[in-house]
């Protein structure tokens, strides 16, 4: 549905998806172009109506990721944020241009608290009420650009659950005028709880003159916890969009989730009458998709995702559930994309047995990536007696790190380790262009640090590890590990993950596809003179 359509007296809930913008913006979260292509297409799939793709002014790889989403993804609308400027505007503009659908979302500080720390300057005003002025005037241009650009924008309220309801009132109302089609009334700062938080909608309704086809929406961060309840309740109010991110990733504590959202909309339509365009069935394979992508490990009792979300372990449940499920169920695995599954996949299952439950789990595979996740499959059936679902997913949602064509490949890693010795490393090293080998060893702290010491060695660059997360993804002594890295050049950080059974080999792959993040990074800048300087000069020049 598009957005314009909706209006306060409808029972449809529009789902605004900002899992690649807010969802993203949570430390160590930072996710490849060619992943948020991945998860765009997911999220279309899932049924969400509008995809927040980026934040196009803040770097080339968010301006990247919005161009390539908004004219690759079909179904939503796809929406780029822009402060209330000019240049920001112009270049979420920039990057929607081509899209079908698009949406430009302009936002501008509105509490005091902000006003008076972000808009300090006496250039906005001398007080708070001069300040008022200035910002009110900002959005309003803002909007009527953003208009020339697209008929659907959104406006917001930054920190409106801190704002002046008279000011909030009058700000709404003059982006109204100007054009803006949604008006989003964010709790920024996860501070408002769910009575007061309705009531600024209704107050919003009772003092704006806002015609029907303008839509009312939530945004909530989830530092007190509240974001899910904040967001119902402005349902409850009026609101007929939510903001919210898969697992609820997000700035601090997070965003509302999307998965719990969806669900309590269906679970309880008798109580509220509404829906969403959302196929829960999806919701499960989405989740871990954006799990793996964002290195942010679902915990197992968490909502409708969560591994354990559907296991009942007391006996008394366990005997309930099996006479009757809806004793201790309210909704069915099944309903959310969890599947209890009795036919055991492993080393003899054979391409039909992996792609009948590959469907049954809700994961489609391109024809064109049938024959590389067999394989992959296969590989892992060596290492693994049993393959789980969770396998699986992790399996189809491999990263795709570094381009098409990685520049290199650890051939073999060895670490020692002992009582009272220094860790040490020795690495192999294949540059994929020229072929040539290259070896480096390494000591250090651990033997991470010594496996890491010893590829930058190989490499004959330093990298500084800002970030390494290990978490292991499937159940068991042979478990398989999944590990995240973030490295600095003192640029932007560049992102790599592996996973495997052996999760020092699986470190060690982690960090070079990191390497290989930053080698495609400076090749596609034509950094030429910069990459042979440093990495590449490794493996170019010719053995003596
Ligand atoms: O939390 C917030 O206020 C935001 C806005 C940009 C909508 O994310
Ligand atoms: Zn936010």
């Amino acid at each position: 549905m598009e957005a314009k359509e909706a209006t306060r007296g409808t029972d449809r809930v529009i789902i605004f998806d900002t899992t690649l913008r807010d969802g993203e913006q949570a430390p160590g979260a930072a996710m490849t172009v060619p992943e948020k292509v991945q998860i765009a297409h997911q999220l279309a799939r899932l049924g969400v109506d509008v995809i927040e793709a980026g934040f196009p002014i803040s770097s080339p790889g968010q301006a990247d990721a919005v161009r390539r989403i908004a004219t690759e993804v079909d179904g939503p609308v796809i929406a780029g944020l822009a402060r209330a400027v000019r240049g920001d505007i112009e270049s979420a503009a920039e990057a929607l241009r081509g899209g079908r659908k698009t949406r430009i979302h302009t936002f501008i500080a509105t509490s005091d608290i902000h006003l008076a720390a972000k808009f300090g300057d006496a250039r906005y005003g001398r007080d708070i009420a001069e300040k008022q002025r200035t910002v009110l005037k900002m959005a309003v241009d803002a909007v009527r650009l953003a208009r020339t650009f697209t008929d659907d924008v959104e406006f917001s309220a930054e920190d409106a659950g801190r704002t002046d309801i008279g000011f909030l009132a009058e700000i709404i109302d003059a982006t109204v005028e100007a054009g803006a089609t949604t008006i989003n009334i964010p709790d920024t700062t996860g501070y408002c709880v769910p009575l007061e938080y309705g009531a600024m909608f209704a107050a919003v309704r009772n003092r704006c003159a806002l015609p029907d086809e303008v839509v009312l929406s939530t945004h909530c961060h989830d530092d007190l916890g509240l974001a899910v309840a904040n967001s119902i309740a402005g349902v409850l109010a009026g609101a007929r969009q939510v903001e919210c991110t898969l697992n609820g990733i997000g700035e601090r504590a997070g965003n509302a989730s999307l998965e719990e959202i969806a669900m309590i909309l269906q679970v309880r339509a008798d109580r509220f009458g509404l829906k969403t365009g959302i196929d829960s069935r999806l919701l499960n394979p989405t989740s871990r998709l954006v799990s793996t992508f964002s290195g942010f490990a679902v915990q197992p009792n968490k909502a409708i995702v969560g591994r354990n979300a559907f296991s009942h372990e007391a006996g008394i449940h366990q005997d309930g559930v099996l006479k009757a499920r809806e004793t201790y169920e309210i909704m069915r695995a099944e309903d959310v994309g969890q599947t209890v599954e009795a036919i055991r996949l492993g080393r003899h299952s054979g391409r039909h047995g992996l792609f009948s439950r590959l469907k049954r789990l809700g994961i489609q595979v391109p024809d064109s990536e049938r024959e590389a996740v067999y394989r992959r499959f296969e590989r892992l059936a060596d290492q693994k007696k049993e393959i789980s679902d969770s396998d699986l997913h992790h399996l189809v949602d491999a990263p795709v790190t570094g381009g098409d064509v990685p520049h290199f490949k650890l051939e073999s890693a060895s670490v020692s380790v002992g009582t009272h010795q220094e860790p040490e490393a020795h690495v192999r090293m294949r540059h994929m262009r020229t072929e040539r080998m290259v070896e480096g060893t390494g000591t250090g702290d651990g033997p991470i640090d010594a496996l890491y010491r010893a590829i930058d060695h190989a490499v004959e660059e330093r990298h500084d590890l800002v970030n390494y997360s290990i978490r292991s993804v499937t159940e068991g002594a042979d478990a398989l590990g999944e590990v995240s890295v973030l490295i600095d050049m003192g640029g932007p950080c560049f992102a790599g993950r592996s996973s495997g059974t052996d999760v020092v080999l699986a470190s060690g792959e982690a960090y070079v596809s990191a390497l290989n993040a930053l080698a495609a990074f400076r090749a596609e800048e034509e950094s030429v003179r910069f990459v042979g300087d440093s990495i590449m000069r490794a493996f170019d020049t010719p053995e003596d």
